[in-house]
């Protein structure tokens, strides 16, 4: 990966004749002076090395593990172009099309100065590149994390020109890496279905993974890839890359491997359909992507990026969780207050802490009895709730259980007084039919007055409610008219890039409006997923799908990118599996109960108090610990996972039979050898007094535990805990 992806056939010879070198200060370099090297790398070396080639252009030397290793011999034109542009390299796709103002479309970009700063808790190193015809400034900005070995990268786009530009393609990203046989790892679905994976041999073309519908787009594509260049990694060994696209509106990841087997990956916020122009003095700014690198495999990659996510990006990542009980699969819109006591008494017999209503709480003209109506009139329906939610959240303090709301603020029913008084307030296209999903239509959020009255929302109901101290924010339909009445006619293509940034600012005001203040991020399961929106959030909701079989498997795809703490996983009956497989499954997550309490025989509460107090045991490792995965689910026979404490004191592990495939051994490779572990069992069926052995963790590593299960649909937990 380190490599310098030459790629001498794709590129302009050196300094091509009639190509001035515009923007550069030739005195730095001529002929015989050292070409001007900008580094990009962490402290071990790893990034970007980009070097300015002596016509000018800046040039990526190398990308990935061991950049900084790679020697500087020449400042010519045979590595790849850092940012591709229109124009420039006829035969690719480019990472960025501008129409300048005189109609010209190529952009010919050459190195004017770079600078490196701290900031924010990262190194920022910015180099400013310049079209020396066509006044325009674009800058790559890379933000390099020294403590966890990654990098963010984004453009800046600065308009000089007299006139509006138009930016057709805009990746905010473009390395280029060389490997024998890459291939990409992807997730995606739709609802229900978002964290399925594929892995893809990357043939000569472009593979392109982008989502769209402007509100919930990563039910159909995630923001996150994984690119091996040598073929597929294990969890210890080979090369990858890491992606991630931090950007809440439609994104594109496309990676075009040509004849000389260079893979050119473009990413970052989806240009269809969405021309921005850019106006003179104004400055764009593209959405940051993520990029981390491994050459020991997937689980190291991982174990880093968990780390950042709950240090850098979600909010008070570092803390431990509460166990939520939610009452959406349990009553869906029907419920009243003594349904809602009965389950908070039995959240408090269970042992959760948090009580959260979903939706159906509001009303009142319109009262929410179906997902047809009430949505934007955020008034208690008081039929349901004749005490209102203080009655809710006074109950919950009694029992000691904090309490929780859903939200969704940026939608609206056509029954509802909110639209009554505000049609111009929707999404919408003058001439066409306002086609609504799930009975609903979305607000606009390039409208200055709709992002106001979102922030209120949530400002007023938790001011209301001073006892509501997590907030579930909900968003459930695309766009199909993607139209705003504060766009002129000519830029209605801003919509998709304009009103995700909206989103990102309203839910920005919101977080800092309300710092002790709990928030799920959810869009009709895991609608929104990126890490620009997490910075935001403190969790996710995985995926309304909860079969735990389906589960495992979205959880395990997900924990390439995701520490468990932030994917939120509820124990249903959806799928109709055991309940203390269900269970298991969910306590690989922030664990969570979302099924009719009432309903449930003593047995199962019985299995539901079981796993909450094991989880309340083993949850610092699972939300805050170093997650190993040792079997992977994705094959459907069997399973399992172990989450190690930073001292390697303590691990829960824990393994699933999914089908009647036989297992022999549970190898736990990530203990220390020379130490000596007590392996506990938890059961989840019966309150049996726990099995407890002694082994080294030499043994556990080689021979590992005997595979205890023999059942599909069975799961088995495992307390590791040093004794010397
Ligand atoms: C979609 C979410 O994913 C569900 O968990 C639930 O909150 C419903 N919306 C409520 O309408």
């Amino acid at each position: 990966m380190s490599e310098p992806a030459a790629e001498p056939a794709a590129e302009p010879a050196a300094e091509p004749a009639g190509v001035p070198a515009a923007g550069l200060d030739k005195s730095r370099s001529p002929a015989d002076a050292p070409p001007i090297v900008v580094d990009a790398l962490t402290e071990s070396g790893n990034g970007y090395r980009f070097v300015v080639a002596r016509d000018g252009r800046l040039h990526q030397l190398a990308f990935g593990i061991g950049a900084g290793s790679v020697p500087v011999t020449v400042g010519r034109s045979l590595y790849p172009l850092a940012l591709p542009t229109y124009g420039e390299d006829p035969h690719r796709m480019p990472a960025l099309r501008i129409t300048h103002a005189d109609g010209v479309m190529t952009t010919r970009l050459t190195y004017r100065s770079h600078s490196e700063a701290d900031e924010d808790g990262g190194r920022v190193v910015r180099i400013d590149l310049v079209d020396g015809d066509e006044p325009i400034d674009v800058t790559i900005v890379v933000r390099v994390w020294d403590d966890y070995d990654l990098v963010e990268q984004w453009l800046e786009i600065t308009n000089r020109q007299s006139a509006s530009v138009v930016l057709h393609d805009y990746a905010s990203a473009s390395p280029a890496l060389a490997g024998s046989d890459p291939c990409l790892t992807h997730m995606g679905g739709g609802w229900a279905a978002e964290w399925t994976a594929f892995t893809e041999p990357l043939t000569l073309g472009t593979k392109v993974i982008e989502s769209l519908g402007g509100i919930r787009p990563h039910l159909q594509a995630m923001p996150y890839a994984l690119i091996e260049p040598a073929g597929r990694a294990s969890e210890t060994e080979g090369s990858v890359v890491a992606c991630a696209i931090e950007w809440v509106g439609n994104t594109r990841l496309s990676c075009e491997r040509s004849h000389n087997g260079v893979v050119r990956v473009c990413a970052g916020a989806n240009p269809y359909a969405a021309e921005r122009h850019i106006d003179p003095g104004e400055t764009f700014r593209a959405p940051a992507v993520l990029w981390a690198w491994s050459d020991a495999g997937r689980g190291a990659l991982s174990r880093r990026l968990h780390r950042f996510t709950r240090e850098q990006v979600v909010r008070d990542g570092t803390s431990i969780r509460a166990t939520v009980m939610n009452n959406w699969e349990a009553t869906f819109f029907a419920f009243d207050e003594a349904k809602l006591v009965a389950m908070m008494d039995d959240a408090v017999a269970i042992g959760a802490e948090l009580f959260l209503l979903d939706d159906g709480w509001f009303g009142e003209s319109h009262p929410r009895d179906l997902d047809d109506a009430g949505l934007g009139d955020w008034v208690v329906d008081r039929r349901k709730l004749p005490n209102g939610i203080e009655a809710l959240t006074d109950g919950a303090q009694a029992r000691a259980l904090r309490f929780g709301l859903w939200v969704e603020p940026e939608m609206v029913n056509v029954r509802s007084s909110l639209y009554a008084e505000h049609p111009e307030w929707v999404v919408a296209e003058p001439t066409r039919e306002r086609r609504e999903e799930r009975n609903q239509l979305a607000l606009d959020l390039c409208r200055p007055d709709v992002r106001a009255f979102v922030v209120n929302t949530v400002r007023r109901i938790l001011v209301d409610h001073p006892g509501v101290s997590y907030v579930k924010w909900d968003a459930n339909r695309a766009v199909s008219e993607p139209g705003s009445s504060v766009l002129p006619a000519d830029r209605q293509s801003h919509w998709p890039f304009d009103s995700a940034a909206g989103v990102n600012d309203v839910m920005a005001a919101v977080a800092a409006g309300h710092p002790n203040t709990e928030i799920m991020l959810c869009a009709s399961g895991g609608g929104r997923f990126d890490l620009g929106s997490l910075r935001h959030f403190h969790e996710a909701w995985t995926s309304d799908n909860t079969d735990p079989l389906v589960r495992l498997q979205m959880q395990w795809a997900a924990g390439w990118f995701l520490p468990a703490s932030i994917l939120s996983a509820h124990v249903t009956h959806w799928g109709g599996k055991p309940l203390a497989f269900a269970c298991a499954v969910a306590m690989t997550g922030r664990f969570g109960i979302d099924l009719d309490t009432t309903a449930c025989s003593p047995d199962d509460l019985a299995v539901l108090r079981r796993a909450t107090t094991a989880y309340h045991r083993v949850r610092d490792l699972v939300q805050q610990g170093d997650l190993y995965r040792l079997v992977s689910p994705l094959d459907g026979e069997r399973g399992a996972v172990a989450f190690l404490s930073k001292d390697s004191d303590r691990a829960v592990v824990f393994a699933f039979q999914l089908d009647e495939t036989p297992g022999s051994a549970l190898a736990i490779d990530c203990l220390d050898p020379d130490r000596t572990y007590e392996v506990q069992s938890i059961s989840l069926t019966d309150d049996a007094l726990p099995t407890v052995e002694r082994s080294p963790g030499s043994v556990l590593g080689d021979e590992g535990l005997p595979w205890v299960l023999d059942q599909p649909l069975t799961a088995a937990i495992f307390e590791v805990s040093a004794v010397d």
